[in-house]
């Protein structure tokens, strides 16, 4: 069988799951067989096992590090990616009644919020509906509920390209905030936040895995009665042991927080990149003389998906068909917003983004006013 090596991967620009570092991979690749003094894949050893306790430990410790997680603040590593977060979120933080904010930035905060619905009392404070959600509101715009039991926020919305320039804080009601594609692409003020999630097939790794950073005096809230593993206070006793963790999963996040460590130099360093690649291809957009057309607008625009339309159809068409001949695949837009999309997360590198622009730039001479 014929073994893809490095050199002829494509650039990837899959929205999720997505691109993982290379230098991962290779440790993956070479840890495949026994983790090292183990004599097995960690996919073959006990979660209850020392070997497994260490990579786990040491997953928890880097996160920590990186985004200076605050002491009162509980690390889970669940299941069920972020949608089952959609329901655990109101199951738990609804316990004691209440209403929750939902804030609409897109088709994930749309998404959150019909699962809120099922499980308690909801408010929907702002919608980017009416124009199809290509913009985040000021603060004047949002009417929030003082006595709300959480706000919950989109940080990201993948699909139409808009992002929060800066952490949420908008009040004393605690923020949720569904980080799953803007996760480790820069620092963020946990403290301000009551709980974070985030699945971690973006910038963190492997689907099957979701991470969730919850304040402490939160996990109060969790009934009894709840499904046990919908209850984040479990989670949180049994430090993610409750049931059988998703192990690869944890190893390979532990591997990309290593990455991130070690040869990025953290988040700062690692959003000075992202903000640079993004810079590049929104240039490449703006200096089209409209032939490339953003969905988000300026001021929203995320660094971590790339949203644009051609003038038409068979233009797109073309354009995703000359791209994969140039090893740039993935770029297809989601279907409810049609057009390009171009997910440039972490593990995404800068040839790539060149190799994008060079062809972005070469297709509309070849193409623009015929
Ligand atoms: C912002 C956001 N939230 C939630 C989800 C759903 O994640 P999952 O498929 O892991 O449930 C996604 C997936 O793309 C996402 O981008």
């Amino acid at each position: 069988m014929a073994v893809k090596t490095a050199a002829e991967r494509s650039f990837n620009f899959s929205a999720g799951p997505a691109a993982i570092p290379l230098p991962v991979l290779e440790q993956v690749q070479a840890e495949l067989l026994s983790l090292p003094g183990c004599g097995a894949s960690v996919m073959e050893i006990s979660h209850r096992s020392s070997q497994f306790d260490a990579v786990m430990r040491d997953a928890e410790q880097r996160l920590r590090r990186l985004l200076a997680v605050p002491d009162h603040y509980r690390v889970l590593f669940l299941q069920g990616g972020s949608r089952l977060q959609f329901s655990m979120v109101p199951m738990n933080l609804l316990g004691g009644g209440g209403t929750a904010d939902y804030l609409l930035t897109g088709a994930w905060g749309k998404n959150a919020l019909s699962e809120a619905t099922k499980a308690g009392e909801t408010k929907i404070v702002w919608d980017g509906a009416s124009t199809n959600y290509d913009r985040l509101p000021a603060r004047d715009e949002v009417s929030l509920d003082p006595t709300a039991a959480y706000l919950h926020v989109t940080s990201n919305e993948t699909i139409q390209g808009v992002q929060f320039q800066q952490d949420v804080d908008w009040g004393d009601v605690p923020v949720v905030s569904d980080m799953s594609s803007d996760f480790l692409s820069r620092p963020v003020d946990v403290s301000r936040y009551g709980l974070i999630y985030a699945c971690a097939q973006k910038n963190a790794g492997l689907s099957g895995l979701t991470v969730v950073i919850i304040r402490d005096d939160l996990l109060e809230r969790s009934q009894d009665q709840l499904p046990g593993y919908m209850n984040y206070r479990l989670h949180a006793q049994a430090n993610s042991l409750w049931n059988t963790p998703p192990t690869f999963g944890i190893y390979l996040f532990g591997l990309v927080a290593k990455w991130l460590e070690e040869e990025i130099g953290g988040l700062a360093a690692m959003q000075t990149r992202n903000q640079r690649q993004a810079a590049q291809v929104y240039a490449a957009i703006d200096a089209s003389g409209g032939f490339y057309e953003g969905h988000a607008r300026p001021e929203s625009r995320s660094q971590m998906n790339v949203t644009f339309r051609l003038p038409s159809d068979e233009l797109q068409s073309r354009f995703l068909s000359e791209a994969a001949e140039h090893q740039l695949v993935a770029l297809k837009g989601h279907r409810s917003v049609g057009g390009i999309r171009a997910s440039i997360y972490n593990a995404m590198t800068d040839e790539g983004v060149d190799t994008l622009c060079r062809f972005m730039d070469d297709f509309r001479g070849r193409h623009a006013g015929r």
